[in-house]
């Protein structure tokens, strides 16, 4: 088992190991042994994990309760929250309890938001079963519901009391989404860790499963540093949205059916050209990271108008007032923080 330590004001840690949902209840008595369960999740992980996770936390002695929503984006809202954070209340949860979410970021996102507010907060544990939650949402503590006028927008920090990811779950995770999660873990290379974009190209993670779990394991420990340092999104934080600024409008442009790690990879792809064309990066760079995501299946280029792109990007919330904060590339595998005006934009993107 690979365990990887947050070093969060309350400190925690995140378990790697194939086969490991089968013993979800006697690592969670290890940290947290007394208490009842509640355990949320979606209709589609429900299908696969949610006997065995149960059988495994009653086995462990635990009263377990479960509670299921449809699957999908469009369920991460205020009214399924309500639901969830009544069902805590109709099972009569108390501080001492706590919820465990077992499924993707949809899940991850708002049983950790019922669980940051529900009695003021009670304990969470994170069992991420897509890649996305696995190398990201499942680590750092950002949980939130969508509201109609836009994504993430009703939330709260409340990091895990622990994280469980056990790779094997991944086998059922169905192959878009997969690839979805590769464009997150592409852009961890990009964050100082060149030798990890040296072996995404050498091993492209689609075509070598057996990577699986070093991998997900490189990407968990850069995501908790970057996360350690900066809790509350202040400053180093900001280096995880390379590839997101763009991303956004691209995701935003195209109503949502170009799909985040999808609208990431065009994002990173944007700057990277741009970098390429201001001599930041050469050539053989350029083309060498547009190899590495098309070698995962992800694309490269939109049919969003740039106008569009660049229009979304001047009103991120990483945009204040005429100005707007962009992570750069500054070589190979790495980045800068750069604040720049609205009308330079287009300068850092090649469609
Ligand atoms: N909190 C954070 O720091 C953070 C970071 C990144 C993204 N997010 C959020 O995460 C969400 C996206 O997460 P996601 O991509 O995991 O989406 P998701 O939770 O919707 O999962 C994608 C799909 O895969 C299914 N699924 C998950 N695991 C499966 C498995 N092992 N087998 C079969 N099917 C499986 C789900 O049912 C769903 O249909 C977004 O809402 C995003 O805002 C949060
Ligand atoms: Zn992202």
């Amino acid at each position: 088992m690979s365990v990887v330590k947050v070093r969060t004001g309350k400190a925690y840690e995140v378990h790697i190991e194939r086969g490991s949902l089968s013993r979800l209840g006697t690592q969670l008595k290890a940290i947290k042994p007394e208490g009842k369960v509640a355990l949320i999740t979606d209709s589609q992980v429900e299908t696969y994990y949610l006997k065995p996770s149960v059988d495994s936390l009653r086995d462990a002695g635990y009263d377990v309760v479960t509670y299921v929503f449809p699957q999908g984006e469009a369920q991460k809202n205020s009214d399924e929250l309500l639901k969830i954070v009544n069902f805590l209340a109709d099972e009569s949860l108390t501080r001492s309890d706590m919820v465990v979410a077992l499924g993707g970021g949809v899940v991850g996102d708002m049983a950790g938001f019922a669980a940051a507010t529900y009695l003021r907060g009670i304990d969470y544990v994170q069992v991420p079963t897509s890649l996305l939650a696995m190398v990201d949402s499942s680590v750092g503590g950002k949980t939130a519901v969508n509201l109609p006028s836009g994504k993430n927008l009703w939330g709260a920090f409340k990091q895990p009391i622990l994280v469980l990811c056990d790779p094997d779950t991944l086998q059922t995770l169905p192959e878009d989404e997969f690839i979805n999660g590769c464009g997150e873990v592409i852009k961890y290379g990009m964050l100082g860790y060149p030798e990890l974009l040296d072996q995404l190209e050498a091993s492209p993670l689609v075509d070598h499963p057996e990577d699986v779990e070093s991998v997900i394991e490189q990407c968990v420990k850069i995501k908790a540093q970057v996360v350690a340092n900066d809790e509350t999104e202040k400053g180093q934080r900001q280096f995880l949205n390379f590839g997101h600024t763009f991303g956004h409008g691209i995701e935003k442009g195209s109503h949502f059916t170009v799909h985040h790690g999808y609208s990431v990879a065009i994002g990173m792809a944007m700057m990277m050209r741009a970098a390429g064309k201001a001599g930041v990066l050469s050539q053989e760079e350029v083309s060498r990271f547009l190899h590495i995501l098309e070698a995962h299946h992800l694309p490269t280029t939109t049919d969003v108008p740039l106008s569009t792109i660049l229009d979304i990007a001047k009103h991120d919330k990483k945009s204040h007032g005429h100005t707007i904060n962009l992570v750069l590339p500054a070589g190979w595998g790495y980045t800068e923080l750069r604040t720049t005006t609205h009308d330079k934009l287009a300068a850092y993107a090649v469609l």
